[in-house]
């Protein structure tokens, strides 16, 4: 064998390897939020208002319930309130979930990644 055929080969050898590894580390919820969820939604002591309302202390809150911001009509009228499972709802389909909504967001996460995500996102102050 050449040596740069031979190079090849190992590198080829080393992404085999090296890829699987690296998709079947699980993300966090906190990584996860700031990939999918943090360019539109705020959270902490000092939110601000993105292109979505502030997402802190989102567990039992009324859906639409955070002042000066402008929400759909979809999702004033909506009555829902924000748990576990109505958060998996809105996340897995919004536009099925709450049609009509102003969230523009095509879910890219598995149902684990979702739960994770929401768990650590209810727990948010
Ligand atoms: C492209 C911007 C965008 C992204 C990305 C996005 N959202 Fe939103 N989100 C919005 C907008 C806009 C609204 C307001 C929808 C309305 O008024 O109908 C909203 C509303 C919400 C609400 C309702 C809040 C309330 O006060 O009732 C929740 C909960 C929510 N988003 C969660 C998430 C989560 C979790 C992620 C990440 C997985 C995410 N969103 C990603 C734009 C976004």
């Amino acid at each position: 064998m050449n040596r740069s055929i031979h190079h090849i080969v190992l590198m080829l050898i080393a992404t085999w390897l090296v890829i699987p590894t690296a998709q079947s580390e699980a993300l966090s919820g906190a990584q996860l939020y700031d990939i999918a969820c943090e360019a539109c939604h705020s959270l902490g002591s000092a939110p601000d208002h993105r292109v979505g309302p502030p997402l802190g202390n989102l567990l039992d809150r009324k859906a639409a319930a955070i002042e000066g911001y402008r929400y759909s009509e979809a999702l004033l009228a909506s009555e829902w309130v924000w748990t576990l499972p109505t958060l998996l709802a809105w996340l897995s389909e919004p536009d099925t979930a709450i049609p009509d909504n102003a969230m523009n967001y095509v879910n890219a996460l598995t149902a684990q990644e979702s739960q994770r995500l929401a768990e650590w996102l209810l727990q948010q102050p």
